[in-house]
């Protein structure tokens, strides 16, 4: 409990840490999924960079898994950061990590994105979330098992929301989000970071 209030305010005041410090937040059966699965503490930060210290921040994790992107960004600053994760188990551990760090500005839904009105948030951020729908021997778990039309059906679905935004929506994606974004999207910055490319978006 100390050392999670700790983390939270080393974030806070713009210390990065260490993955390893601070998947010891969750428990050792998410925790092996961190280094595949999970946005690394570096590229959460980086993100913050990017998008500063702005309260108006409304950004939705498509995704959240055990909540990790979200709890990096919104301990290291403002703005209110909301995740929706169809794992029960993940949905719960990253509820269980924000209350441990202590924060107030996270929302952990439980359910399907699918089902989610989009129109409140001005930010998605996509960890190529539906890659375990086409990558045999890769998922967390046999709950999301391979399923190829699953996975267009959901890019199409994003392709929709996006297409829908209003103008000025941001998208950040890392490792992509499986599938191209509507034509009229720009992106406006690249960064070779950890594993992959990180890339914002904007609707113009
Ligand atoms: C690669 S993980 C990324 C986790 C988190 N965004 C992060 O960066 O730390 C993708 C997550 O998306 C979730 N997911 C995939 N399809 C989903 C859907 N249709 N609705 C809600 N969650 C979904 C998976 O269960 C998984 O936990």
């Amino acid at each position: 409990m100390a050392s999670a209030r700790r983390l939270a305010s080393d974030l806070a005041a713009g210390i990065t840490v260490s993955d390893r410090r601070f998947d010891a937040l969750f428990p050792a059966e998410v925790r092996v999924h961190s280094k595949v699965h999970f946005t690394p503490v570096k590229v959460a930060l980086r993100i913050r960079d990017w998008l500063g210290r702005d309260s108006s921040l409304r950004i939705l994790d498509v995704g959240s898994g055990c909540g990790k992107f979200c709890l990096a960004f919104a301990a290291s600053g403002p703005g209110r950061v909301t995740g929706i994760e169809q794992r029960p188990n993940l949905h719960d551990t990253a509820q269980a990590a924000s209350a441990l760090l202590g924060l107030t500005n996270t929302t952990f839904l439980c359910g399907r994105m699918e089902e989610l009105d989009w129109t409140r948030f001005n930010i998605f951020y996509f960890f190529n979330p539906f890659y375990e729908r086409i990558a045999y021997r890769k998922g967390m778990d046999d709950r999301t098992p391979p399923h190829a039309g699953l996975f267009f059906d959901y890019i199409r679905l994003v392709r929709d929301r996006l297409a829908e935004a209003k103008s000025g929506t941001r998208v950040i994606t890392y490792h992509g989000m499986g599938g191209r974004l509507p034509q009229d999207w720009i992106m406006v910055r690249n960064e070779e970071i950890h594993t992959d490319e990180l890339q914002l978006w904007v609707k113009p």
